[in-house]
């Protein structure tokens, strides 16, 4: 495939909220063609095809690979991610899939050593990457503005827990606000600091004030990561953190030389601001409006249709799951159910 052969023919599988906001960005910026959704949900598959009009609905995923499709795009509960996606990149189609791609670091190693078994591209919805204020703020680091780093303070409260169900079963979900937002904070912290060494994770893990207990998912979580390279991060995050507002997320870098910082806007999930700061001193980088949200995805649509392969795919998504493997007290070397995700989170605490 290349951009001028035709375009790549892809397959939505889970067309919820995210799966049909990701859908409509990748169709809006011409790279792919859809050819057929999938999902058990009648209006959910009405409102896609609404989208994509030319696409038709198939029931599940193996219908969608009898047709053939270059790519799968996958935004189902999180439990059916891994075993999804490794079926599809079997079946010979690249993939693009919902955070998190699996609920532990074993289910993440399946699917990329299916992507690159097959030699395919595999991409992951980390759309904070794709934000102005860290494409930024990651440029700076990496031009030496700022030094040698060696704290960074992430956090994301969100004033709502999750409206469906599966999100608190850790069967389905495989963790709670470490596996929704925490992933996405370890995976800055890592991807800005190119996924060094990380020696020690100490973790708290609560549901509704207590400590988390088995088969609780936990809504407040305050982790610790000890780096290789001497840098600490510290992670926070939370459902229905009473914070008076919608949300408080912030990615804050500092170093020898200056220090960095995204933050959201009154409350926003959607509006960030980026600065830089020297002593007292701060230069803003980034501003509202920037329409981050289906960048990861319109991206890998575009790589996909210039013949993008394995070696293209997202960098850190084992290391990540590593790590959030160590939060919820799990040895990454010795795998366990991930319906048991919370219990070894129970055992730190309760340590
Ligand atoms: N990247 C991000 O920032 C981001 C943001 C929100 C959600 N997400 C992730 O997206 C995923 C979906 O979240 P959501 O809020 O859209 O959930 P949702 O429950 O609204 O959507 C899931 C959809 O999948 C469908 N589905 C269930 N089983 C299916 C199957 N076997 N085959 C096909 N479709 C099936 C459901 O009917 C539903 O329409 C989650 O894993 C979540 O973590 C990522």
């Amino acid at each position: 495939m290349n951009a001028a052969g035709p375009r790549p023919k892809i397959g939505f599988l889970g067309v919820g909220w995210i799966g049909r906001h990701r859908m409509e960005a990748m169709l809006a910026g011409g790279a792919v063609e859809a050819v057929a959704v999938a999902d058990p949900s009648d209006e959910a598959a009405a409102e896609a095809l609404r989208l994509a009009p030319a696409a038709r609905r198939v029931p599940d995923l193996d219908a969608m690979l009898d047709l053939g499709p270059d790519g799968i795009v996958i935004a189902t509960p999180s439990a059916l991610h891994a075993g999804q996606s490794v079926r599809a990149l079997e079946a010979g189609a690249a993939v693009f899939c919902q955070k998190p791609l699996g609920r532990t670091a074993a289910e993440v190693e399946g699917v990329v050593e299916a992507a690159r078994r097959a030699d395919l591209l595999l991409g992951v919805d980390l759309s904070y990457r794709h934000t102005e204020g860290m494409k930024k703020i990651r440029a700076l680091a990496d031009g030496d503005a700022l030094g040698r780093l060696y704290a960074a303070d992430l956090v994301f409260h969100n004033g709502y827990g999750p409206d469906k169900g599966w999100f608190y079963d850790p069967a389905q979900s495989g963790g709670g606000c470490v596996m929704d937002l925490g992933v996405h904070l370890v995976d800055l912290a890592l991807w800005m600091l190119h996924f060094p060494e990380v020696r020690e994770v100490s973790a708290r893990l609560y549901a509704q004030g207590r400590p988390v207990a088995a088969g609780e998912v936990e809504d407040h979580a305050v982790v610790t990561l000890d780096l290789a390279n001497g840098a600490t991060v510290r992670v926070a995050c939370s459902w229905r953190l009473q914070v008076g507002c919608d949300a408080v997320i912030s990615a804050e870098f500092y170093g020898t030389e200056g220090g960095a910082a995204l933050r959201n806007v009154d409350g926003s999930f959607y509006d960030f601001t980026a600065d830089h700061y020297r002593g007292t001193a701060r230069e803003r980088l980034a501003s509202p409006p920037d329409p981050w949200g289906g960048r990861a995805a319109a991206d890998w649509a575009a790589r996909l249709a210039a013949g993008a392969r394995f070696d293209q795919s997202t960098e850190g998504l084992v290391e990540t799951a590593r790590v959030l493997d160590r939060i919820y007290g799990r040895d990454p070397a010795a795998p366990v159910a991930a319906a048991d995700a919370t219990e070894g989170a129970r055992r730190l605490n309760a340590a």
